[in-house]
This record gives structure tokens, sequence and C-alpha cells, in this order.
């Protein structure tokens, strides 16, 4: 049967779409990359499969949206009714194409049912994403449950998949699992992309590793909550679906998915996420100041106790230590002493600021830093003046249960995004601030993708007027991260767990996505606010030096020898930058599973930073050897021990590292690894590369 077929393609996948019989079209090839004199058209006949007993006489293909009138034995991939709540069981056929630059928009209709079906199709220039959205129109009103980004089949030779769960303090959790016959449902209906569930998915195989096999990575890039279903049908094929959060969408006549980013990686895990990393870091972001400036934010410090005195001696320290932005965190507004009020009330508090932000702001910019200020836009305190005047202003349910003790603005009302843009750029046009802290501290009362368009449209438009002012999005820590606010925002403020080993495994597996330029990473107080775990300012400052760096203490806490350290770490982060900030971040495959190694790698591979944390004590006596990654193994390597001054006392042999730097090739490195120093738990290696 003769068929319809595109191809989207680059030096690293192929992405081959048949249509027979003007039918949706299926994905009948997604791998790596294929030679010019591959036959399309063969292709997609060599796709047909067979038929047996027992089955209808035709299988329903995995298409871009299965659907229900071809008896799809799965999840279909709209779930939609008409004004009298019938469902509808489009039957959609090719209507036309259009090739882009570096895509292609494939439209489907169903006459009959008024339906229009699209789907914008992008291989990314350079980061080598697919970039997949659906639309549907409808001439009549109707109510979409469930609309599918386009649906990617999942390889029947690869068994798992890395999902991601998680809570406040420990974001981006990973679990394998097995696939099995069945559907392995998410469906986050917090209305925000939230700590428990991350928008991404890795299919792989039980040999698949940081370093070695196959993968294939998923992210929908959205920030309201979404729904994913990864489906093994009871023939063996196997389909991934991603969308809003079911019925989050108002009825209405257009509807679009966020975009759905998908990549196929022959080199492990690693792979995809330089992939990932490299997209957000070079084409997502906009307008992120370079170099990345040394944070400080007052948070963990004061807390609500502002005080112009003490801040003002915590921003001299902070500078000192080399802070190069200042960030005033929560309670400078309304008569905010805790979290139970003044949300909503977006001017300064004249009791903690008689004369306004500007004595602190001038001391902060003598000093040389950029000054940065908190807000938490979409939220609303009953015991505020814009609830006294505005109840009406709230999202859901009177009786709704807080959160936090606040309540959330309705996002989608004109009046409540322009009372917001008003305030907050009342704020930036009459200080001199550069840079924001966006909060969101609390889960929605309902699920409404319409609230998650308000906050872009009102980011977007703060973008266009203050265009050098970036912003950080935080959720509680990391309860806002996808690829849907990082268009909007610079940085993401991972977690409120500043304990360095937690947040080890948090950057970690962060990685799979994020490169380190937007990603926050602040030294903490020495007894951890959220763990309680005293630690090292060794630790505490190099996991901070791993990503964007800054600090969170009270550094007036800081013993000599702790500032001393800092300072050190920070002198090193600051002369590493420019090449880190733009560099791969590589996940080692560490041999003892009490230690998270990774690498970051330049991108013109001529050095890089590697750095191994002894996160507990592990079960063997003698240090594993730790093998690097993404090496030339032709090329020779000079390797130094960048701190080895903490070797404990306790090591009492001779590695070569500890005292010498050490000259051996790619091959030698990524093949047989490097000898380190024992070390205590807690504590971290840091070593630097150069090719010869
Ligand atoms: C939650 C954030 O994650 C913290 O860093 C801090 O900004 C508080 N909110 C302020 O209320």
């Amino acid at each position: 049967m003769r068929a319809r077929t595109w191809h989207l393609g680059d030096a690293r996948q192929s992405l081959v779409l048949a249509s027979f019989a003007d039918r949706l079209p299926e994905v009948v090839y997604w791998g790596p990359s294929l030679p010019d004199s591959e036959d399309l058209n063969t292709l997609a006949a060599a796709s047909v499969t067979d038929v047996t007993g027992g089955m209808i006489d035709a299988n329903a293909p995995v298409s871009l949206n299965p659907e229900a009138s071809l008896t799809f034995p799965g999840q279909t991939g709209l779930t939609a009714r008409d004004a009298s709540g019938r469902p509808l069981a489009p039957s959609f056929r090719f209507e036309s194409e259009t090739a882009s630059e570096h895509g292609l928009t494939l439209v489907f209709t169903d006459s009959s049912l008024g339906l229009r079906l699209g789907f914008e199709l992008t291989l990314t220039p350079d980061s080598s994403l697919l970039k997949l959205q659906t639309r549907l129109d409808s001439a009549d009103e109707i109510q979409v449950d469930w609309l599918a980004a386009p649906v990617l089949p999942a390889p029947a030779h690869l068994g798992e998949m890395i999902e991601f769960s998680g809570r406040w303090c420990a974001e981006f959790l990973t679990r394998r699992l097995p696939f099995a016959p069945g559907a392995r449902l998410r469906d986050n209906r917090t209305g925000r992309t939230d700590h428990a569930h991350f928008p991404g998915l890795i299919v792989c195989g039980a040999e698949t590793g940081n370093t070695c096999g196959e993968a294939y990575a998923f992210h929908y890039g959205w920030s309201g909550g979404h729904r994913m279903v990864a489906e093994e049908l009871a023939d063996g094929r196997r389909q991934i679906q991603f969308g809003h959060a079911s019925a989050a969408m108002a009825p209405g006549h257009s509807f679009r998915t966020a975009p759905l980013y998908a990549t196929y990686s022959p080199a492990g895990l690693n792979g995809a996420a330089v992939l990932f990393q490299r997209h957000v870091r070079d084409h997502l972001v906009k307008g992120a100041r370079s170099p990345r400036p040394v944070h400080y934010n007052c948070w963990e410090a004061v807390y609500f106790d502002h005080r112009l005195d003490d801040l003002k001696s915590i921003a001299t320290r902070a500078a000192d230590l080399g802070a190069e932005r200042f960030v005033l965190d929560d309670g400078w507004f309304g008569r905010r002493d805790d979290d139970t009020s003044s949300l909503g009330d977006w001017v300064i508090d004249r009791r903690k600021y008689p004369d306004g932000l500007t004595p602190l702001i001038e001391h902060v910019r003598a000093l040389g830093l950029e000054f940065g200020i908190w807000f938490e836009p979409e939220m609303i305190n009953e015991d505020s003046d814009l609830h006294r005047a505005h109840p009406d202003w709230v999202l859901g349910p009177a009786d709704q249960t807080r959160g936090r003790q606040q309540l959330v603005l309705d996002m989608s009302r004109d009046d409540v995004r322009n009372y917001l843009y008003d305030h907050i750029a009342n704020v930036l046009a009459n200080n001199d601030v550069g840079y924001i802290k966006w909060d969101h501290n609390r889960v929605l009362p309902v699920v409404d993708s319409d609230q998650t368009e308000g906050v872009y449209a009102l980011l977007d438009r703060l973008r266009e007027a203050f265009p050098d002012v970036e912003i950080e999005s935080c959720s509680s820590g990391g309860g806002r991260i996808d690829f849907g606010i990082l268009e909007r925002t610079q940085r993401v403020w991972l977690s409120d767990s500043n304990d360095a080993l937690e947040r080890q495994r948090i950057q970690h597996d962060a990685a799979l996505f994020l490169p380190a330029s937007v990603t926050g990473s602040h030294v903490g107080p020495r007894q951890c606010h959220t763990s309680g775990r005293i630690l090292d300012i060794g630790i505490r400052a190099w996991t901070a030096a791993q990503r964007h760096m800054g600090f969170e203490m009270d550094p007036r806490e800081l013993t000599p020898a702790e500032a001393d350290t800092l300072r050190q770490v920070t002198v090193w982060w600051k002369a590493n930058r420019d090449w880190m900030m733009r560099a791969d971040i590589l996940r080692l495959d560490s041999a003892d599973p009490a230690v998270i190694a990774e690498q970051q790698l330049s991108q013109d591979g001529g050095r890089f930073a590697v750095f191994a944390a002894q996160i507990r004590t592990s079960d063997q006596i003698l240090p594993q050897p730790l093998r690097l990654t993404g090496l030339d193994p032709e090329a020779t390597y000079r390797i130094t021990l960048t701190n080895r001054g903490d070797v404990s006392r306790l090591s009492r042999g001779a590695p070569l590292l500890k005292d010498r730097d050490l000259d051996v090739s790619g091959r030698y490195l990524m093949s047989r690894g490097l000898n380190l120093p024992w070390r205590f738990p807690q504590t971290i290696w840091v070593l630097e590369g150069r090719r010869l």
C-alpha cells in the first residue's frame, strides 16, 4: 500500500513518519541517523505488522494521535465531548503538509465533526531535540479532556523506563521501572510542575548507564501539571504520551499542547542529557547575565526579620567572600512578619524600610553587587489589603484548603494580571533592581491551564518591559522547573535543601535535563536548616561551585578558616565559570555507590573538571577507580587533584595524585580510571584535566 512519508533527521537521529490511506501518520522509524540511500516508502511498507487469530483484521497504528475510531487497543490520543456531552470519535484524513526550515506541519481533518488536527514537528538545530506539538481546532465548542502531544513509540528492545518523582527538598528523584502490559500513568493535578512530578521520562535498557547503552528521553515543556502515559499494549507495542493534566482545559474551539521534547541517544543517559542541557542553555534561555554572577540570597540568614543594618553588614560580608549579586528575599513588603499575611500587597514595608529600599540598594550597589528582590505574584493572603479589596480575585472555591496559609490569584483575569504588572513594574522602575526571584509556594486548588497561560503572559509582558531584569523560577525550591518556565526565566532554584549531600543527588539527577548555567546552588549554613546536618565548608562550597554558585547562610557565622575556604573556592569558580557555565555535565558511572561523580567537559573538549563526592562511607576499604568519559582516547590529558590539601590523616598511602599531576591518555582515563586518595565520608575530590 502506498503511503505518504516524511523524514526529520540530522547527523544524530532520524524520525520517519508514514501515513497510509491518508490516515494519521505513525512513526515507522526513530533511532540513529539513516543513510541518505534509505527509501522511505520501503520503510513504510516494512513497518506493516501481521495479524493472527483473536485479532481484528488490521492493527490500529500507534499514530501521532491513536484513534478510538480505529479500535486502538490502548489509551487514545484524544478524549473529547461535544456540547451535549457525547464522546467524539473522529476519523481524521490528510489535508495538508507545510515544510519549514527545521520541520514540518501536518494537518488532518474530520469534516463530518468539523475537527482539524495539526502536528507541528521540529528538529531543533544544534541541540537535536524533536520538538512536537499537537493542535486541535473545532468548528463547534467542545470539551477536551485529553489531548496528547504527538505520540511516539517506545522500542521493544528497551524494557525499562526512568521516571521522576520527588518532594520538597528532594526534587528529581529517579526510579527505574520495567515495562509491563498496561499503562504507567502520571496525572499531575497540582496545577504546577511540582516537586513530585518533573515531566520527564527516559526509556532505556537494563544495561543503559550514564555513559553506555541506548536511551530515548522525553520532556513536556509545561508548567501547569502534565499527564504521561507509558503503555505497553497487549500486543507488545509501546507508546509514550504526554499532554496537559487531564481535564485541565476549559471548553472552547482551539486547543494546543505544550511542546514535547524528545531525543534518541546511542551514548547512554549522557547522550540525551547533554542535548537537553545545550538546548536550555543555548536556545531556550534568553537574556541571562554572562558571566553568571556569584549570588547571595538572604533567606536563611534573616527570614522575615529584615533590619537594614544587619542586611547591610551581611551584604558587605557577602561581597568580601566574592558575591556579585544580593537578593532580598521574602519579608520586605506589606506587613510581612511571617508567612500568614501580605501576599498581594507589593508595596515596601515602611516599618522596616522607612526610607524605602534605596539605602539598602545603594549600599549593595556601592559594593559592586547587583540587587535582586523576591516576589510571589500569583499568591494572596486573606490578611492583605488586596484580599480585602478583591476577594473575588481568588482562584477556586472559598472553602478550599489553604496552602502555607495562602490562596491563589486567578491569573486568567486581565484585571489581576494588570494589577500585578503595575505593582511589580513600579518596584522595578523606581529601584535599581536587576533580578527577581519569582516564588510560588503552593499547589493550585483547581487544575486549570488558563492559570499557567496567565502566568506566562505576565512574565512575557514584564520581560518585554524590563529585558535586563533576570528572573529566577522558584516554587518552594524546585516545584516549577520545566522548559516552559525556562523560556521566560534565567535560573531555577533547584531545591530548598542547601544540604550539600542532598544537593549532590538532586543536582546529579537534574543534570539529565538542566545545564549548570541555570541551576542555582547555594552554600548554606553550617548546620543545614532543612536537614539539621552539620557539614564541612569544603563540601558545601564545592557542591555550590558545580552549578550557578551562590551563598545563603549568614556570612557572619563563618569562622576565619571557613571564610578562607569559601573565598578560595569562589575565586576558583570565577576563574573557571566562563567555560564551565557552557560545559556539558557528564554523569559518571561510579563503581562505588557511595560516590556521586560528574565530569564537566568544555565545549572544545580541551579541559574538564571532575567532582567526586563521597556521600557516605563506602563498603569497600579502597577507593574504586573513577572512570571518566567523553575524552579523545588518543589524546594525553594532564590531571590535577585541585583540592589535594584536603587529604585526611587516615590516607597513609601514596596514590600519585596526592603529590603530583598525572599525564595519561583519554583511553586510560575512560577504561581504567583514576586512583584517588582515601577520604572521609561527606567530603569531595575536585580534579581538573587539560588536554596537552
Ligand atoms: C520558598 C523558597 O523556596 C525559599 O527560598 C524562600 O524564598 C521562601 N519561599 C520565602 O518565603
